[in-house]
């Protein structure tokens, strides 16, 4: 029989491309989403990709009775929880916000799969849980820690999930650590769309190239990197999206709980970014060096022999295609609707 999955934060960047690769992959998807950081447009253009109707529920996940009639409605078999705020400077202003939207977010939606008898979560933890004294490549056994309010909610909802597993061992849960998810999908129809201005690299160079911003501001090039730029370890959305499938199926199928790094397991610096976008939209993108950004690092990449040895994860597209698609998107898709 066909499974079925609730997808809470579905119309949003990482949520729709992960819908995407679910349909394609046999499941039957329920979105919910309360448009906090989305557009409605976003379903029929899900549709278009997919060919068939998108099954969405305008709701908020703090609203405890309407997550209840998710719930009884549907006989769901695992939630896939995206929703959530994740801007790290906005956490800082408003961090109470963080705390009630991250975590007493996740806490209903334990609560309410505990209620249907749901026993399986896929969560969308970050990179930013490590301990920034760690060195790369990051495993996941590493000492975790926290810099900001926005990294202090992702800590926590971990260790809720460890406790909640503890609790009720029939509970499996995928812990997932995105690193830099970067890139559209190829139809170019859904992608990044940040409300604001970008604090992340790959959004702000994508709006240098549309001639919205004049130059690309590179935070600092003296650190201790090949080219002196901080160095991150990019990861193509669509490969972050079957990351999601493949642990799925680990707790559907093989009812296997686990906590893997997402990556590439490879650095890139802001100038290979930079030089690669050029590359991709065609023109040599104009920067200027500024100071280096409150709270960054030098460098950080995954190690991701946890995501092949216990989801078979493996990503296949390159910074290449991740700049091709994103302008691809931008280009196209972004600027009608
Ligand atoms: P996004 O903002 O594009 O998507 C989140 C979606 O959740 C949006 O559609 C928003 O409308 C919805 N949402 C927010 N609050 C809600 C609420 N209270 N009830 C219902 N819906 C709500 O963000 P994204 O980049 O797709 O990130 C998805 C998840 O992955 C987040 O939990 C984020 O913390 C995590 N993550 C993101 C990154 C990244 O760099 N993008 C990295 C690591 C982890
Ligand atoms: C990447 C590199 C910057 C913007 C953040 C969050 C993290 C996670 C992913 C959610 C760094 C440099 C950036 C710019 C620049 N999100 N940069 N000019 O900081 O690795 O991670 O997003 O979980 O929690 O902290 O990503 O894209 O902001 O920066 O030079 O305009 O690009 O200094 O070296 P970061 P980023």
């Amino acid at each position: 029989m066909t499974q079925k999955i609730l997808l809470t934060g579905g119309l949003g960047y990482i949520g729709s491309h992960t819908y995407v690769e679910l349909i394609a992959a046999g499941y039957d998807v329920v979105i919910v989403d309360n448009l906090s950081n989305s557009k409605l447009s976003v379903c029929d253009r899900l549709a278009k990709i997919t060919g068939q109707e998108t099954s969405f529920i305008q709701a908020d996940i703090l609203d405890r009775s309407a997550l209840s009639q998710i719930f009884a409605k549907d006989a769901f078999d695992a939630v896939i929880h995206f929703a959530g705020l994740k801007a790290v400077g906005e956490s800082v202003e408003k961090p109470l916000d963080y705390m009630q939207v991250n975590v007493t977010g996740l806490v209903n939606i334990l609560q309410e799969m505990q209620t249907a008898n749901v026993n399986a979560l896929v969560f969308s933890s970050s990179a930013t849980v490590y301990d920034v004294s760690n060195v790369s490549p990051l495993k996941e056994g590493m000492p975790t820690g926290y810099t900001n309010p926005y990294g202090y909610t992702k800590l926590v909802c971990e260790q809720i999930l460890a406790q909640a597993t503890h609790a009720n061992p029939e509970l499996k849960t995928g812990i997932l650590r995105y690193f830099n998810p970067a890139g559209a999908h190829s139809s170019g129809l859904i992608g990044e769309d940040p409300r604001d201005i970008p604090n992340n690299l790959m959004p702000y160079i994508s709006r240098v190239a549309s001639g919205e911003y004049e130059f690309v501001r590179i935070w600092g090039d003296d650190y201790p990197t090949p080219d002196g730029t901080g160095v991150r370890d990019y990861i193509h959305v669509d490969d972050l999206a079957t990351g999601h499938v493949s642990s799925l199926h680990a707790l559907l199928d093989k009812g296997e709980s686990h906590l893997v790094n997402l990556g590439r397991g490879q650095g890139y610096s802001v100038m290979d970014v930079l030089n690669a976008y050029s590359r991709a939209c065609g023109r040599e993108l104009p920067h200027q060096i500024l100071p280096r950004r409150a709270g960054d690092i030098a460098q950080m990449y995954a190690d991701v022999e946890q995501a092949k040895q216990v989801l078979g994860f493996e990503v296949c597209r390159d910074m290449d295609a991740m700049c091709a698609t994103s302008w691809n998107w931008i280009n196209t898709g972004a600027k009608d609707g």
